[in-house]
């Protein structure tokens, strides 16, 4: 693939927006295998936590999956803390962020406000509120980011339980990664529109 030739986008031609497009397809194609690579990084790093974040990730997929969820509740569980190594105090908007073109609304509320919901089981250790998230218990994702931390995410610290390895969840989320962002996908156009 060629490249574009403006050196400002004001001087841009729909020919070099053609050329652009296709890197961008090719570049978001190729979205789940970035994403499965970053998720490695999470290996090793035990915060104090009696596993490390990679295993905690798979074994909240992994529970997801044993109770019956489907695969893109899979896939949230198994993506919901990738964010911890670059935002370690704002974590779950970055899994929020990377699946949102892809899932449910409510599921991205889900991941969005899991730090919170989660904090149900530990907020009273700092001195804070753990029934904070009964402010959101007529929001329509409730019930679902409760199920999502008290069945899953704050169980899945157990260095002896049977986790299944990342293998078994690449296929789930390449399918849903391959899913057009947002619904639609705008091409360039030979025109442009007025
Ligand atoms: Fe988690």
């Amino acid at each position: 693939m060629s490249q574009a030739t403006f050196k400002r986008f004001d001087e841009s031609r729909v020919e070099d927006w053609k050329i652009i497009d296709a890197h961008f397809q090719a570049y978001q194609n190729d979205a789940s295998r970035r994403v499965l690579e970053h998720l490695l990084r999470l290996k090793g790093d035990n915060h104090g936590y009696p596993v490390d974040r990679f295993e905690h990730s798979l074994q909240t997929a992994t529970r997801a999956l044993r109770d019956g969820a489907d695969e893109e509740t899979v896939v949230c569980a198994l993506l919901h803390d990738i964010g911890d190594d670059l935002a370690p105090a704002n974590h779950a908007e970055i899994a929020a962020g990377i699946l949102e073109p892809f899932i449910d609304p409510l599921n991205t509320w889900m991941i969005r406000h899991h730090e919170l919901f989660q904090g149900y089981h530990y907020r009273h250790f700092y001195g804070l509120d753990p029934e904070a998230r009964e402010r959101y218990r007529d929001h329509p994702a409730y019930a679902r980011t409760v199920r999502f931390c008290d069945d899953w995410d704050q169980r899945s610290f157990d260095p002896d339980y049977d986790t299944l390895p990342l293998e078994h969840f690449v296929p789930m989320v390449e399918r849903i990664m391959s899913r057009v962002p947002f619904g639609d996908a705008p091409t360039v156009q030979d025109k442009e529109s007025a």
